[in-house]
């Protein structure tokens, strides 16, 4: 059993994650401007600006007796859908603090923790587009493919300490985000690029993030959740 504090609980995938979490682990939640109400009996949510440095640190101080073997879980991500040659600095930088520097300040303040107490595992969703060019995207697979990088240099600093760091490459999930797409865009873009012809079920990310909470040997990487899309 794991101390999980997911990050962007609110989210279409981080609500999936709390309620299929919350059986074997405890977990904590946090959002930033949709109250989750109840997802899970015994999860507890808190109201958290992750691009706030010192708001971030504060969080984690106030629940840090809680984590004894401490999971992080960072979802919170924007996707402004613009070419680079028209991308407005504020996009641009609400892209940067959201997907990037939040992830940075939730790792920076519970790394300790898991320093301390010699295990920890961090989690970081990152996406497919992290390693295509897709147009309207710069922000968005910029960032995303940035997640991989602080995993890989997050777990070398950490190595030795039994944390591990990683992160998920998802394709196409039937949830959150994707619920922006419109039908008949999902329909001629979307599916076509798909393999499987399907989107994913989140319970899939979730079964990945068990697995990387077992596993003591796997760090620094990012795995493919896409139903075949890498490389098609
Ligand atoms: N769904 C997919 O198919 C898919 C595919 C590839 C990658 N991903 C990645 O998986 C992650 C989760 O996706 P999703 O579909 O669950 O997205 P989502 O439903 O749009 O949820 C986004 C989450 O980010 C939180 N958030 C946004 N700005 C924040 C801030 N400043 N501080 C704290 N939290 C903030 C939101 O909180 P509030 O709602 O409370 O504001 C929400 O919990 C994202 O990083 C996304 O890029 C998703």
């Amino acid at each position: 059993m794991a101390d999980i504090v997911v990050f962007g609980a609110s989210g279409g995938i981080g609500q999936h994650l709390v309620r299929s979490l919350s059986a074997d682990h405890t977990l904590l939640g946090t959002y930033h401007s949709a109250d989750p109400g109840s997802l899970a009996e015994g999860a507890a949510y808190h109201a958290l600006d992750v691009t706030d440095s010192g708001a971030v640190n504060a969080f984690v101080a106030g629940v840090q007796d809680q984590l004894k073997r401490p999971v992080l879980v960072y979802t919170p991500g924007v996707s402004p859908d613009v070419s680079t040659h028209k991308i407005e600095d504020a996009d641009w930088e609400r892209a940067l603090a959201t997907n990037l520097s939040g992830a940075m300040y939730v790792t920076r303040a519970m790394l300790p923790i898991m320093r301390e107490v010699e295990w920890g595992r961090i989690v970081y969703l990152s996406s497919v587009l992290a390693r295509r060019g897709t147009p309207g995207t710069v922000a968005y697979s910029t960032t995303k493919a940035a997640l991989g990088a602080m995993a890989r240099v997050v777990s070398v600093e950490n190595a030795t300490r039994g944390i591990t760091a990683n992160a998920l490459a998802l394709g196409y999930y039937d949830v959150g985000i994707i619920k922006t797409i419109s039908e008949e865009n999902l329909q001629k873009h979307v599916l076509p690029q798909i393999p499987q012809r399907r989107l994913g079920d989140p319970q899939n990310i979730t079964e990945a993030v068990q697995f990387l909470i077992r596993s003591d040997y796997l760090t620094g990487a990012t795995l493919d959740i896409n139903g075949g899309m890498v490389g098609v």
